[in-house]
């Protein structure tokens, strides 16, 4: 077959390089508008970073993987096409703030409806709001081009940073697709390309919609849990009890389990808050207010415990950090990916800049200019100029030198093993470490000196 993908982000590059890693007899192609973007997945330094990612593309690539911003030509010669592009949360009109941001799909539909030929499957993999295939259904159909189609779900599952180990062992493949021969058929065709490497009984169909509201609900779920721990967490900031003792003594009931019940200063990351604002919008839309005021709390928590995070650093610092140099170690929204989008890093940042702050930021995997773009508002004063309050460092000593404080906001196993003693003695006194993802060994760094305050506890 020949394989095109829409779409060359964090969830069509990895995907579809291992696709073609597994299926050699496929002809894989991503194609993007973005020029620059492809350039550097044809290049030595991918957009994206996850760890074993460079190996999988190197293998792949130029054999049965192509990266190209030919979208139409691939389009063209495609038997499937992955529609992978993004889905903001809509900044305005109807359900600003809320809704899924769908032009970039449509466009996508308008573009396969224009070129395509023969008979083609269309893959819905970037997550959407349950009836998304309808819409693009009806503007393929309406278009009377010259192919035959069908429309399937198929959502990515994979979290970023663990990428590559998420799609060789997922806990499942999940296909939606229309109930009719046709339809099980199509499906049938993507089932087989996963079943290259993925057992039979991981896959699952269900009908398109069932699919479309998974994702939504896994992800609703998962950033629950987050929010539930970390309303704990302030309750035991408020008691002397410890979170991570709390989390471990539930979570060994198998009931609950262990997984996602570390606090932290907040979730972060292109999904958890736009898929459960969708889900808000949704239930609104559908006339339910209660189940749409019970998923929101999830996102008004998480807002809750990054302001929460500011407010005890400032009134630790005596009240006021104005002009204090606070060291910021990490910045992307989780370990082991560039990615930053709705880090909480950047709402702390916001936050501390407000306060006149001076802001050094050290992340091992983010660029300077990603920085300045998620901190632009702060970034540029009247004039153009970049906000002389951020600063940007290349070296992690030299972020917390003279620094009043140190604030952990990405949980990088680095920062873990640096020489804390060194960091200690070259800060100012007293010497202060906000630990917002409870990494770092408190008992240990409070016998050098330090002042530790970790999340809920
Ligand atoms: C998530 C889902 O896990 C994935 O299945 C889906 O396809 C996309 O959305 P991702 O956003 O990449 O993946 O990262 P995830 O590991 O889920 O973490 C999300 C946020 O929650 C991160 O900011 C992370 O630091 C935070 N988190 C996670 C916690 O604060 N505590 C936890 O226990 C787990
Ligand atoms: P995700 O995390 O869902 O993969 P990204 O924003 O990383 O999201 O990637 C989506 C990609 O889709 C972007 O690189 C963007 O340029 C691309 N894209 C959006 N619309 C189109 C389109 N109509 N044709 C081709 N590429 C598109």
């Amino acid at each position: 077959m020949n394989i095109c993908c829409i779409g060359a982000g964090y969830v069509g590059g990895p995907t579809m390089a291992m696709i073609a890693l597994k299926c050699p007899e496929h002809r894989v192609t991503v194609v993007d508008i973005n020029e620059k973007r492809i350039a550097a997945w044809n290049s030595n330094e991918l957009p994206v970073y996850e760890p074993g990612l460079d190996e999988v593309v190197s293998e792949a690539r130029g054999r049965n993987l192509f990266f190209s911003t030919d979208v139409n030509g691939s389009i063209a010669e495609a038997d499937m096409i992955f529609i992978s592009v993004n889905t903001p949360t809509k900044s305005y009109g109807v359900g600003a703030g809320r809704a899924a941001d769908l032009k970039f799909i449509e466009r996508c539909a308008r573009q396969i409806a224009e070129v395509a030929k023969g008979n083609i499957i269309v893959v819905e993999k970037s997550t959407l709001p349950v009836r998304t295939a309808e819409s693009i259904r009806r503007i393929l159909e309406g278009c009377g081009g010259e192919f035959t189609f069908q429309v399937l779900s198929n959502p990515e599952f994979l979290a970023e940073g663990t990428a590559v180990p998420d799609l060789l062992n997922p806990d499942r493949v999940l296909i939606g697709g229309e109930q009719t021969p046709e339809g099980d058929e199509a499906a049938k065709t993507l089932a087989d390309v996963y079943a290259k490497w993925v057992p039979r009984e991981r896959i699952l169909t269900t009908n398109v919609w069932s699919s479309e509201l998974s994702k939504l609900t896994a992800n609703a779920f998962l950033a629950q849990r987050v929010s539930s721990i970390n309303a704990i967490s302030a309750l035991c900031e408020a008691t002397e009890a410890n979170v991570d003792e709390v989390a471990r003594a539930i979570g060994t009931d198998s009931r609950i389990g262990p997984k996602f019940l570390k606090s932290s200063v907040g979730f972060g990351g292109s999904c958890f808050q736009k898929d459960i604002l969708n889900l808000v919008y949704l239930c609104e839309h559908f006339g339910l207010p209660e189940v749409a005021a019970y998923w929101e709390q999830v996102i008004i928590m998480n807002d809750y415990q990054k302001s929460r995070f500011v407010r005890r650093l400032v009134r630790t610092l005596f009240n006021t950090v104005s002009g204090k140099k606070i060291a910021i170690l990490g910045f992307a929204f989780k370990k082991d990916t560039n990615d930053t989008r709705e880090s909480p890093a950047i709402y702390v940042c916001r936050d501390l800049l407000e306060e006149q702050a001076e802001v050094h930021i050290f992340d091992p995997k983010v660029k300077a200019s990603q920085v300045f773009a998620d901190l632009q508002q702060d970034a540029l004063n009247g004039n153009g100029e970049p906000n002389p309050n951020i600063i940007i460092e290349e070296d992690v000593y030299a972020a917390c030198e003279n620094a009043h404080a140190v604030a952990i906001l990405t949980e990088w196993d680095r920062f873990r093993d640096l020489d804390w003693q060194r960091i200690y003695d070259n800060m100012l006194k007293p010497a202060f470490v906000f630990d917002g993802r409870n990494i770092l060994d408190a008992p240990a760094l409070r016998k050098m000196g330090f002042e530790v305050y970790g999340i809920g506890r």
